[in-house]
């Protein structure tokens, strides 16, 4: 399925974004902002083997703006009694940062999780020296909802967590559900 809006379109991935994908998320400013699965430096290898594991999931997208492949965004469904939850996970590539490419990314895919999949709530960890994400997040509308000290280990040292929601706004809908 394609979701759009503006320049922004979310699609599933294709093996041929390989290429692009390595040459934008071979970036530092951006593996230091992700967890270690996402590793600098990013090889070709490591975008082939994440687009077959991405190709598994409904809710993981390519962004694609103005027809160019720019970056990742995911929901990732939580299980057992989390299960109304999800984690929300992106990057793009540094050409194409501050033209509000990810807000509308963010506002796209979280309509999707709280209309699609019936999601309660969607919510990520923002390392604390990630204030570009965490301005992202606030203009979608998550709340910043407490900070998980200490919580990371990145780049040789300690650093706190943010934590960002969002609850479906039809909330009520789903409390009955299984
Ligand atoms: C964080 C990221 C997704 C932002 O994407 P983007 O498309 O540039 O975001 P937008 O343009 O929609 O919004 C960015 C906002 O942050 C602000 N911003 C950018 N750099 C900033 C900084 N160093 N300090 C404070 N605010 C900053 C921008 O001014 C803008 O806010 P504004 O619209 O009020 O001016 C992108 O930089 C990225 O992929 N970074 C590396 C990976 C990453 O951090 N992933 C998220 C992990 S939680």
């Amino acid at each position: 399925m394609n979701l759009h809006s503006d320049n922004v379109i979310l699609r599933p991935f294709r093996e041929s974004d390989a290429g692009r994908m390595a040459e934008l998320a071979n970036n530092e400013k951006i593996g230091r902002n992700l967890r270690d699965g996402f590793p600098y430096p990013y090889s070709l290898e490591d975008a082939a083997r994440h687009i077959k594991r991405f190709q598994q999931f409904k809710s993981y997208f390519a962004i694609e703006y103005k027809g160019e492949y720019a970056g990742n965004i995911s929901l990732t469904p939580l299980d057992n009694v989390y299960r109304k939850t999800a984690e929300i996970g992106y990057f793009l590539g540094e050409p194409y940062w501050n033209k509000g490419i990810m807000t509308t990314a963010v506002n796209i895919i979280t309509k999707f999780g709280f209309n699609e999949m019936g999601l309660a709530r969607i919510h990520t960890g923002v390392y604390e020296y990630n204030a570009a994400s965490q301005k992202v997040l606030e203009k979608c509308g998550y709340i910043k909802e407490g900070v998980f000290r200490k919580n990371v280990f990145k780049e040789g040292r300690l650093w706190d967590e943010v934590r960002f929601a969002k609850i479906n706004p039809d909330l009520e809908m789903l409390q009955n559900d299984q």
